[in-house]
């Protein structure tokens, strides 16, 4: 855990006294427009698992997927927890809040937008967990019928931490908690609310694929021999050159492979509007320093030096880059998407 916060080893001894210190502060979990994956995803992360998270360490007083109450039972929790505990409990939300009609989405016959505004208005700290409470994410996607928002611009002026990414790893949603447990703080965040922990650095820069960009080592398609033998995905669409994230560094289902692992480029679902920024998918990005550099070693030089490390180290830089460059389609038109049968060899 203290290696996921990025934190030294001499933390550990902390983490642990804070784990066995048996606080148990009080969870809400508030699922509003979302596909239920990020608890999906939660319901996998490890060291500490769901379980853990659930009965040991946390008292999860509303959660419409797991908890064991429905109808009036299950809002009356919810409705004892802030009336009872202001201030003190942990309000963590899921999903996109709909402005264009708040009734588009109603949990008791409340709008979303109005238990949003109770219940993380009265919260100590509110964790959003994925790209639909960040931004909106694909309930937000043009032309966004619904007028969905995230949660910080529905309910301005709130304390919050936000674990974007489509869906949250379930190990920076445990991390998240266990620094609030340990420091009875949220940890420190970059400009969008994002922490620094997990969202401090590139892909692309801890990418194991980075040797092959640097040396100018590209797929030109699904399932064609570079990409068998895990060449770098840019040139297929990849964004991990703009996405700050740290998968590939903790991985997802228990460290077993993430995106680019299993062959994938990176599609950037932890930047705002991921969804129209990013899309088509599978054209390149334009313009990335070190593109190419392949031409002569003096050239790789300079291309990592000048244009990678100068563009890339201040955080903000890339996703500044992000809004302003649209993917384009490489010379020879768009890449085709992988079909069923291609690229599963690795
Ligand atoms: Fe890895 Fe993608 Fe960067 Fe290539 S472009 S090195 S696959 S993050
Ligand atoms: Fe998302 Fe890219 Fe990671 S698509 S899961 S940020 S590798």
């Amino acid at each position: 855990m203290a290696a996921t916060l990025a934190l030294p080893a001499t933390y550990s001894s902390a983490i642990a006294s804070a784990l066995l210190s048996n606080k148990r502060p009080v969870l809400v979990w508030l699922e509003f427009q979302d596909c239920a994956g990020c608890t999906e995803a939660v319901l996998r992360s490890e060291d500490p698992g769901i379980g853990e998270i659930v009965l040991d360490l946390f008292t999860l007083r509303y959660h419409e997927t797991l908890m064991a109450p429905s109808g009036h039972g299950a809002e009356r929790s919810l409705r004892e927890v802030v009336d009872n505990l202001k201030g003190k409990y942990i309000a963590v939300v899921e999903g996109s809040i709909p402005t264009t009609d708040p009734g588009y989405c109603t949990i008791g016959g409340r709008s979303a937008l109005d238990i949003a505004r109770e219940v993380c208005g009265n919260a100590a700290a509110t964790v959003t967990v994925g790209a639909c409470a960040f931004y909106g994410g694909w309930p937000r996607a043009h032309p966004n019928p619904t007028g969905a928002v995230g949660l910080a611009e529905a309910v301005p002026g709130i304390k919050v931490v936000n674990l974007p990414g489509c869906p949250v790893n379930g190990a920076n949603v445990a991390a998240t908690l266990v620094h609030y447990l340990t420091f009875g703080e949220l940890p420190a965040t970059d400009y969008l609310g994002r922490p620094l922990f997990a969202y401090g650095q590139l892909i692309h820069d801890s990418c194991e694929r980075r040797a092959h960009f640097d040396a100018g080592e590209y797929v030109e398609a699904f399932g064609d021999q570079a990409h068998r033998t895990g060449w770098c995905l840019y040139k297929v669409g990849c964004k991990g050159p703009t996405t700050y994230h740290n998968c590939s560094i903790v991985r997802w289902n228990g460290g077993t492979s993430w995106p680019v692992g299993a062959g994938h480029g990176c599609i950037g679902c932890s930047e705002p509007q991921f969804w129209d920024a990013n899309t088509p998918f599978y054209s390149r990005l334009p313009d990335v320093p070190g593109f190419g550099v392949q031409t002569a070693a003096e050239e790789i030089g300079l291309g990592i030096v000048g244009a990678t490390a100068a563009g890339f180290a201040l955080h903000g830089v890339a996703a500044a880059i992000a809004e302003r460059v649209k993917p384009v389609r490489d010379e020879d038109g768009p890449v085709p998407a992988p079909s069923s049968d291609e690229g599963e060899d690795e």
